[in-house]
């Protein structure tokens, strides 16, 4: 089982270039199926996610081929056939699978989705979203037969701005017959990026990025070249820990408007923060004041950086309070971060961090990928060796972190143990 070990207090300096974005890509791979010709995609990161949807489409029969960052889809020999349970449980994001077979076939057998376990995650929402285009959802367990005479454009008002279900309707409505409306859609910019992808191929969707989305169904979506946003959440670890530990530590080929909520909230704390064209130069000050967080939904603060950035607010003088809003069971990563010396008390959604307090490295799991996040950053400040298991969790949504921490100064190694 791969661990990580990390001896902390060394100064990171030098530059980070992001990757493409994982919660991006995992939704552009199974939407190139849509397409009646091939797909290209730029900037795809090297992590297990991607492997386990290449592993779908080459059991589904399309042709893949990676070459580094680029993959080259062609789907027009694919077979409809179930996704096997063991498949589909490996991420969440094996449910855009759902949605862009059933965009093609009409018809789809598959499994609820896998994915880290933060909360329930129903996906009523995403089926909701394909009942509204004339589907049937025949439901036996946790195994899902969704079948359509006819695709008809329709009218869905998601109860809540949820990314996968605005995509997965998206997905389904592209070749529907007729127009679709989608109200109180979600407005993350990974949304924008399979809107922008489909559109290259032919589809007519406008509205993407807004809490209202208008998709007109089109017959053929003919091949496209298209590329991956860079990743808003891993930049947005990289730049806490420049908060933490970095001297002028240069997080390159980002968005910054993408991380806009972050820094903001940085600035505020106190961090030293300089913002370029495509990137941030970030240093660690002194006297970091506590502030308060309350995770939205685009473009407010992401729950996907609510656990990594707990671990800046043990550095700041005075009670920092935390909101979680999105998810149930966010706040597994406190457990660990108190047996390191934080204190961090949690009350329902909200957790309170009184700081500063100095931290030791110890041994923690990663319950999930974004409290693996967090520990990681833990490690880099505590003093002495910190160990983390189960970092699987972490390798599924960050390309090449341990490289990319070492090259800047990180005393850090994956054990193979
Ligand atoms: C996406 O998950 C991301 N994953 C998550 O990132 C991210 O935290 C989340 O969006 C919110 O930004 C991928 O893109 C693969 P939601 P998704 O539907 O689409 C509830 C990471 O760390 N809900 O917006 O599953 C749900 O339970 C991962 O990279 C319903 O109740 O998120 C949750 O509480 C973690 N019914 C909330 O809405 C539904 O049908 C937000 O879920 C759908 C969602």
């Amino acid at each position: 089982m791969n661990k990580i070990r990390i001896v902390g207090g060394n100064k990171l300096t030098g530059e980070i270039k992001i990757s493409g974005a994982k919660n991006s890509a995992v939704a552009l791979i199974p939407a190139a199926i849509l397409c009646d010709e091939d797909a290209t995609i730029y900037n795809v990161p090297n992590i297990s996610d991607i492997d386990a949807l290449n592993e779908i489409l080459e059991y589904l029969g399309a042709g893949v081929k990676r070459d580094g960052e680029t993959i080259k889809i062609d789907s027009s020999s694919i077979v409809n056939k179930k996704i096997p349970k063991g498949i589909s449980k490996k991420l969440r994001a094996s449910y855009y699978f759902m949605s862009a077979l059933l965009g093609k076939y009409k018809k789809v057998e598959m499994y609820f989705p896998g994915g880290c376990s933060i909360g329930a995650r129903p996906i009523d929402q995403t089926l909701k979203g394909f009942k509204a285009l004339g589907a049937k959802v025949k439901e036996d367990g946790d195994k899902y037969t969704i079948t359509a005479d006819e695709l008809k454009g329709g009218y869905v008002y998601l109860d809540m701005p949820s990314v996968g279900a605005t995509i997965n309707t998206i997905l389904v409505a592209a070749k529907a017959k007729g127009t679709t409306i989608i109200e109180n859609a979600a407005k993350e910019p990974e949304i924008v990026n399979v809107a922008t992808f489909l559109n290259n191929m032919g589809a007519k969707i406008v509205g993407a990025g807004t809490s209202q989305i208008k998709i007109t169904g089109v017959d053929k979506l003919h091949k496209c070249v298209h590329e991956v946003i860079p990743d808003r959440i891993e930049a947005g670890t990289y730049i806490i820990a420049g908060a933490l530990i970095g001297e002028r530590l240069k997080i390159s080929n980002i968005i910054t408007e993408h991380v806009e909520s972050l820094t903001s909230k940085l600035i505020e704390i106190g961090v030293k923060i300089e913002e370029g064209e495509d990137y941030v130069i970030v240093s660690r000050a002194d006297n970091y004041k506590s502030t308060n967080i309350k995770t939205l939904g685009y473009p407010g603060y992401p729950t996907d950086l609510q656990q990594p950035i707990t671990t800046l607010l043990t550095q700041c003088t005075g009670v920092s309070e935390i909101e979680e809003t999105v998810y149930e069971r966010r706040f597994q990563n406190v457990e660990y971060l108190n047996k390191m010396g934080a204190e961090i008390k949690i009350n329902d959604n909200k957790a309170f961090i009184y700081g500063p307090t100095k931290l030791k490295g110890k041994s923690v799991t990663a319950t999930d990928l974004r409290a693996g996040a967090c520990l990681v950053l833990a490690g880099l400040i505590a003093t002495g060796e910190t160990i983390i298991d189960n970092v699987d969790h972490i390798l599924r949504g960050y390309e090449n972190i341990i490289k990319k921490l070492g090259d800047v100064g990180a005393e850090i190694e994956l054990l193979d143990i």
